[in-house]
């Protein structure tokens, strides 16, 4: 290398790094919105990153925020594919059943997890890599599994501790009824011309519905005197709607129906959804989902119809912190310390052992300041959150003994253990001191 000067290497804007620390909380999110779907039926379905960009601009519709100007799109430099980075999981999932024909099979309850990419302005609670967990349930016609899906994200934040989402939700009937609305809306919005902002003018002819989700304050008495479309529903979406309302009703889920919930994707139909909590500042929408039974359909599919939901992990890990610190799984059960070369060599035999017996064990290893003084290395044991530290020195391997001390209960005695007693005897108190894991507590 020719330059003394060493230039910093850094990540890119708005995709961030998860440390250790955040991510054992990750790991605690995905392992208990794992565990509620899976009690609700949910198969996990893993597609891949990237998608041809076809896919996204029929699915999502071209005149979308997401199409029109966030997505990673680019030329497969080997073959002139055009690519792009799924900025949603929808679409992907959609293709995958189609292709495979799964829902041929039968109906299916699917879920999954990871990035997606939005080529968005970086603010707190939106990024350009973000990590999505999401549900679709693909071939269920009734209001039975959109209230289901619900009541499945209620009792994830039941069990996540979170007790500050509300939920809104709305329908936004089928096309036809869309279409009698927006012949309506188009009417209302050139009456007044004069009072739409540029994105609204654009909208105007291509998509008017999405005129009603503008963030503008100067926009919103208009577009609070607009036609609503829950006024053009008919029957039957009607009947839906009220469906799924009276599923959450005696299920005792709260909600508000908020007839300009419309969402900034084109595929849904009837019922839609967004749970947000007001914790979180600007970006508060953490879970969003609705009904597309049309999509499968114009990919190409048997008529299939299909409902989801999806949710943002970087929100809802931001408010497990704002509830306080959780209390998260240690480092390991068991932090071996020794001191000398024939105790190190003990060590790791027993470490193995403990290891066999289904514990996690670390085991003290050189750094470049040395072995660590036997004070330094009891510092990390403690650190590691391990329940007991198992030490070994000089007189320990004379006397064939492991000295085996409970770190976390401080009224405990360190005891001395024969070293074919050890693992016994560290199992069968961490065993047997297993606490309940279903929810997770917070420390305030
Ligand atoms: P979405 O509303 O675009 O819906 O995104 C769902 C959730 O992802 C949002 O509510 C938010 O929590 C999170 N999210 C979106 N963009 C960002 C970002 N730039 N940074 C951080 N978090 C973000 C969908 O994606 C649909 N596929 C949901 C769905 C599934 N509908 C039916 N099935």
């Amino acid at each position: 290398m020719a330059s003394d000067k060493k230039e910093k290497l850094s990540g890119i804007k708005g995709m961030n790094d998860v440390l250790p620390q955040d991510a054992a909380l990750w790991e605690l999110f995905e392992n208990t919105a794992q565990s509620v779907v899976q009690s609700y039926g949910f198969q996990q379905i893993r597609t891949p990153i990237v998608e041809n960009t076809a896919l996204f601009a029929r699915a999502i519709g071209a005149v979308t925020d997401i199409v029109e100007k966030e997505m990673y799109s680019f030329t497969d430099s080997m073959n002139g594919d055009a690519l792009t980075l799924r900025p949603e999981g929808t679409a992907g999932v959609v293709r995958s059943v189609i292709e495979h024909n799964l829902a041929y099979e039968g109906p299916k309850r699917l879920w999954y997890k990871g990035p997606m990419f939005r080529h968005e302005r970086p603010q707190r609670g939106r990024y350009r890599q973000f990590h999505q967990f999401g549900c679709e349930a693909i071939g269920f016609t009734g209001p039975d599994i959109d209230a289901e899906i619900i009541l499945m994200c209620r009792r994830l934040w039941d069990d996540l501790g979170l007790d500050n989402i509300r939920l809104e939700i709305n329908s936004i009937g089928d096309a036809s009824e869309r279409a009698a609305h927006r012949a309506e809306l188009i009417k209302y919005f050139e009456a007044h011309a004069e009072q739409l902002d540029e994105d609204a003018k654009r909208r105007l002819h291509s998509n008017p519905l999405r005129i009603l989700d503008t963030k503008n304050p100067a926009m919103q008495e208009l577009v609070n005197g607009a036609p609503k479309l829950l006024d053009f529903l008919g029957a039957e979406s009607l009947a839906h709607f009220q469906g799924v309302q009276d599923i959450l009703n005696r299920s005792n889920v709260q909600f508000t129906i908020n007839p300009r919930l419309v969402r900034g994707l084109d595929y849904y139909n009837r019922t839609v959804f967004e749970w947000i909590t007001e914790e979180l500042g600007a970006q508060g929408t953490v879970c969003a989902g609705g009904r597309y039974d049309p999509l499968i359909e114009s990919f190409g599919g048997k008529p299939t119809p299909g409902v989801g939901f999806a949710m943002g992990i970087e929100r809802l890990i931001e408010l497990m912190k704002v509830a306080g610190e959780p209390a998260l799984p240690s480092q390991c059960d068991v932090y071996m310390v020794h001191q000398g070369s024939e105790a190190q060599t003990q060590a790791f035999i027993l470490a193995e052992r403990i290891r066999d017996a289904g514990l996690d064990v670390v085991l003290h290893c050189a750094t470049p300041g040395g072995a660590g003084s036997f004070k330094s290395q009891m510092k990390k044991a403690d650190a590691s959150g391990a329940a007991f530290a198992v030490i070994l020195g000089e007189d320990e391997i004379k006397n064939g003994t492991a000295v085996v001390k409970p770190l976390r209960d401080r009224e405990a005695q360190q005891v001395a253990v024969a070293f074919d007693d050890v693992v016994e005897h560290v199992v069968d108190d961490i065993v047997g001191n297993d606490h309940d894991h279903d929810h997770v507590h917070y420390h305030h």
